[in-house]
């Protein structure tokens, strides 16, 4: 349930305005300042006095400079926190929704980790589906039947998660949707969609998938929510709970009540936050739509430059993920895996299999295949999610990647870091030959090691992770290795 992750890229030219003051009421004073020293000099300094003075002037502009120039570039690369509302956080009492659930208040402070409240037992578990308005009735999703995942594509290409400022919206494919949604040991059941009861429009939807996960020291087997959505016409009706809690009554059918989902908005309570970061592969189309924004004192042809690739990976032994791979892949990802605290942990070939390998046009693996002893050293994937481009008189479509999972078997964090850099910037150039013209992704596993070198700029979109009916200490971005779709 990522949130306004499109936004505009701060690129590290400058953001203009309070700098540019600065630097002028700077140069003012230090005009001034030499004038001063210059009359004082003219009316009685030597040759050598003045020679001097003039050097240490410069010296001391020079400085002055170097300083403004280093503000500039901190504020550029690290602009203030989003004003944006969805990022404020709301008092508990007026959660109307979200202060009857288990979830921890926003002010707790958390000793221990555990469950909110036990485990409901069976027979007290509510066997007909919550009541929805008598215009409205439930359906539960057939998605190998082609009509219904249209019309669950439709819902969300119209209706599903768009920019602070409306002008992208996510365009989830049909295909995107039977990978995010069927993995194996998928429930049929926890597809769950609203209609109208007259004409049987589909008009509400949400969906959970089996998945199991590792917190701090807990593995939990529980269910991932996801595709949270109420169509335009019918929102601020309440619909949303009522959604939520039907997912969460067919969740403990199955024996499940832990549950990972991911906001932008913020709720009560957010065991983590990540930014969104974005790379520019077509600066051209990215600021012909307004989802970057030429930074001023540069041009259009300085900025494609900037971003310029090659056109030919670098990494010996890269190479596509095909299927014989999946065992390797697995056993790294995993141990890879083990240095954060939060994060997905693949029990079986068959769900690496379905999350990892490559499946055209919905996600891209590759992986390092040591020439030598043809192990695999490391892998790389990202999955493609295009956005619309909602009334552009030319472009419709954003052709974008998200940075999906990696490993890399180096140990210590300069070889890592070193090793990450080359990866990603093969990541890069085989998504520019994709004709891809954005490169996403959060600041979580070890991204910040390459996020700035490799040109990434911070957006202003977050994600906020947040886990039901489970108590424990918030982390660090860079803690988190579960990416959702
Ligand atoms: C998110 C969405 C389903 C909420 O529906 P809505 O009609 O705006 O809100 P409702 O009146 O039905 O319900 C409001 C309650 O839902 C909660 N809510 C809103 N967005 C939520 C989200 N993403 N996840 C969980 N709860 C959410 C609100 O906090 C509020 O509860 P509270 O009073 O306890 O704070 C709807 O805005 C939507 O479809 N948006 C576009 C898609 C989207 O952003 N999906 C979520 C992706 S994370």
């Amino acid at each position: 349930m990522d949130e306004q992750e499109h936004d505009h890229v701060f690129d590290g030219e400058g953001e203009g305005s309070t700098i540019d003051k600065m630097r002028a009421k700077q140069e003012k004073k230090n005009m001034k300042k030499a004038k001063k020293k210059a009359a004082k000099i003219s009316a009685g300094g030597s040759k050598a006095d003045l020679e001097d003075t003039a050097a240490k002037q410069k010296e001391l502009q020079e400085k002055v400079r170097m300083l403004v120039n280093q503000l500039a570039i901190r504020e550029a690369i690290q602009p203030p926190p989003s004003a944006s509302s969805s990022q404020k956080q709301k008092d508990m009492s007026s959660h109307k929704f979200w202060s009857t659930q288990p979830v921890p208040k926003h002010d707790e402070t958390i000793e221990e980790d555990g469950p909110i409240e036990p485990d409901t037992p069976y027979d007290q578990i509510r066997k007909e589906p919550y009541v929805l308005p008598k215009e409205f009735e439930w359906v539960t999703l057939e998605l190998n039947n082609e009509s219904e995942l249209n019309e669950l594509y439709t819902l969300l290409t119209n209706n599903y998660v768009e920019d602070d400022d409306a002008m992208f919206r996510f365009d989830y494919s049909g295909d995107f949707l039977k990978w995010a949604l069927q993995p194996p040991g998928y429930l049929k059941t926890w597809h769950v969609g609203v209609r109208v009861s007259a004409n049987k429009r589909l008009v509400a939807f949400v969906s959970g998938i089996p998945a199991d996960i590792r917190i701090y020291n807990s593995h939990q087997h529980l269910v991932e929510i996801n595709f949270l959505c109420v169509h335009k016409k019918l929102r601020s009706k309440r619909l949303a709970p009522v959604l939520i809690k039907e997912i969460t009554r067919r969740s403990h059918l199955q024996g499940i009540f832990q549950a990972v989902y991911t906001a932008g908005v913020v709720l009560p309570k957010p065991i983590s936050k990540a930014r969104y970061y974005h790379r520019s592969l077509n600066p051209k189309k990215l600021i012909d739509t307004n989802f970057s924004r030429l930074p001023p004192n540069t041009t259009l042809s300085r900025l494609i430059k900037k971003f310029k690739l090659p056109t030919e990976t670098s990494t010996p032994g890269l190479r596509s993920m095909v299927e014989k791979d999946v065992p390797e892949i697995r056993t790294l990802l995993n141990e890879y895996m083990s240095k954060f605290n939060f994060v997905p942990v693949f029990k079986t070939d068959d769900e690496i299999k379905h999350w990892i390998l490559t499946k055209d046009k919905v996600i891209w693996s590759f992986v390092v295949e040591d020439p030598e002893t043809k192990k695999l050293t490391d892998f790389f994937s990202f999955y493609y999610l295009p956005s619309s481009v909602i009334g552009h008189q030319v472009h419709k479509t954003i052709n974008a990647v998200y940075l999906f999972y990696y490993a890399v078997k180096e140990s210590d964090e300069k070889a890592i870091k070193g090793r990450l850099q080359g990866l990603m910037k093969d990541a890069l150039i085989l998504a520019k030959l994709k004709n891809v013209d954005v490169f996403n992704c959060l600041d979580l596993l070890e991204n910040k090691l390459f996020i700035d070198d490799l040109k990434f700029g911070p957006g202003d979109g977050f994600l906020n992770y947040y886990m039901y009916n489970w108590r424990c200490k918030g982390m660090g971005s860079d803690k988190v290795g579960v990416v959702m779709l």
